[in-house]
């Protein structure tokens, strides 16, 4: 989303200026190009240097700069922009683009600017909660602005409450949608990741290597397109992606559960989880011993939440994930018909830089339609970029009446 945007990081003064450092590198690593825009008292906390030497920029700091008017100019920074990011935001610096104020350069570029721009506060709790800073938040909500909500926890001033500065890792992925296109807006997206967990005993499961990385990279994507996204996860290393909504599971019967009650209001489901397709035939209630056994295990099947899916579906597409160590092809296309779906993104996870828990993954789009795709190796966030892509395009190729519901 962010290779080869340019965007304006605008830093007010508060103590989490420094947290702002480590959102540049973020967006600079994504290949964006950043233009850092400092208030007069953002430079008590941290130098415009810091942002410069991170940025590969000159950093901007004085609206009457003639040096920097000749070259740059305020308003060809606020024209030139895809996104304006402001972290952090003070309650200062919010009053004063409420209040129609431009009296600095960041200001001025906030008025100036038609791209997206996004707030991040951070601030004291009480300062926070103060109407008057609730009211000028909600006033540029109404007129188009974005915010981040700040966190709970323990503030620099000593305090306990909401104000910290959200991580800068959440702000790079909760200002993409603000990049992508739209062209899944109005559509839901239900998608399925990681691994579930069949429990032997209160201290032992069977499971398989998925991290989710592929599943979440997926809901991410469809997210960044405009869809609300509702991404059934099961146990992963993962944190909750930015405004989709997350429902935890552990088993495939939960899983199952979840999916079926949430897909009534899906337009797509992807399943990129790795179902079990087996659990114990019992679950023990205390930690089984050593010398109690079992030295063989009485398994019984998993629902098959795809294919419970694929027999009922209507007008909802399905989109299947086929993890391979053989056969990808004749496996792919197999499922894909007996599970009645309309796409299957099918992987060989024997591959070194494909499958479970690698960044990477190689993979293969099989149509209904007998189309093959073959994609080179990709990060898996590329992965889900096409993913989503060959998606919108088959939605538009489906007869008219799939957004109604
Ligand atoms: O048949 P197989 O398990 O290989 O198919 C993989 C696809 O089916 C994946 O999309 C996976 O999420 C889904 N699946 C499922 N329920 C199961 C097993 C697999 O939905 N019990």
């Amino acid at each position: 989303m962010y290779a080869e945007k340019q965007v304006v990081l605008g830093v007010s003064g508060g103590i989490a200026a420094y947290k702002a450092a480590a959102l540049l590198r973020l967006l600079v690593r994504a290949g964006a190009d950043v233009h850092v825009v400092m208030t007069q008292n953002a430079q008590e906390f941290i130098t415009p240097l810091t942002f410069q030497t991170l940025s590969g920029n000159p950093v901007h700091t004085n609206l009457f700069n003639l040096i920097q008017e000749r070259e740059i100019g305020h308003i060809g920074l606020a024209d030139r922009a895809d996104l304006v990011l402001i972290a952090p935001a003070t309650a200062n610096l919010i009053g004063k683009v409420a209040s129609g104020l431009a009296d600095d350069l960041l200001t001025t570029t906030i008025m100036a600017t038609k791209a997206p721009v996004l707030f991040v506060p951070a601030m004291n709790t009480n300062m926070w909660e103060n109407p008057v800073c609730q009211q000028n938040r909600a006033k540029l909500s109404d007129y188009g602005y974005h915010f981040m909500q700040p966190v709970h926890g323990e503030l620099a001033c000593g305090w306990q409450g909401q104000g910290k500065m959200p991580e800068p890792e959440d702000i790079f992925d909760c200002a993409q949608p603000l990049l992508g296109t739209q062209d899944l807006g109005g559509k839901t997206v239900l998608v399925t990741a990681g691994p579930t967990r069949e429990e032997l005993d209160p201290v032992r499961f069977l499971s398989n290597y998925s991290s989710g990385k592929m599943g979440y990279a997926v809901a991410r994507a469809a997210r960044n397109h405009g869809a609300k996204v509702i991404l059934v996860s099961g146990p992963v290393h993962l944190t909750a992606p930015q405004n989709i909504e997350t429902i935890r599971v552990q088993t495939a019967n939960e899983m199952h559960a979840a999916v079926i009650t949430h897909a009534k209001r899906a337009d797509v489901v992807i399943k990129a989880a790795a179902v079990a397709d087996y659990r114990p035939a019992n679950r023990a209630d205390l930690k089984t011993k050593k010398s109690q056994g079992p030295t063989s295990l009485n398994l019984v099947q998993n629902p098959d939440i795809l294919d419970e899916l694929g027999q009922n579906k209507q007008d909802l597409l399905l989109v299947g994930f086929a993890a391979e160590t053989n056969d990808i092809r004749q496996n792919a296309k197999a499922k894909l018909t007996q599970k009645n779906l309309d796409l299957i993104v099918a992987n060989d996870v024997s591959l070194d830089d494909a499958g479970f828990d690698v960044e990477t993954n190689i993979v293969r789009f099989f149509s209904a339609d007998g189309t093959i795709e073959d994609l080179p190796k990709m990060s898996k966030d590329e992965v889900a970029e096409a993913l989503i892509k060959k998606l919108v395009t088959l939605m538009g190729q489906k007869p008219e009446g799939r957004s109604g519901r």
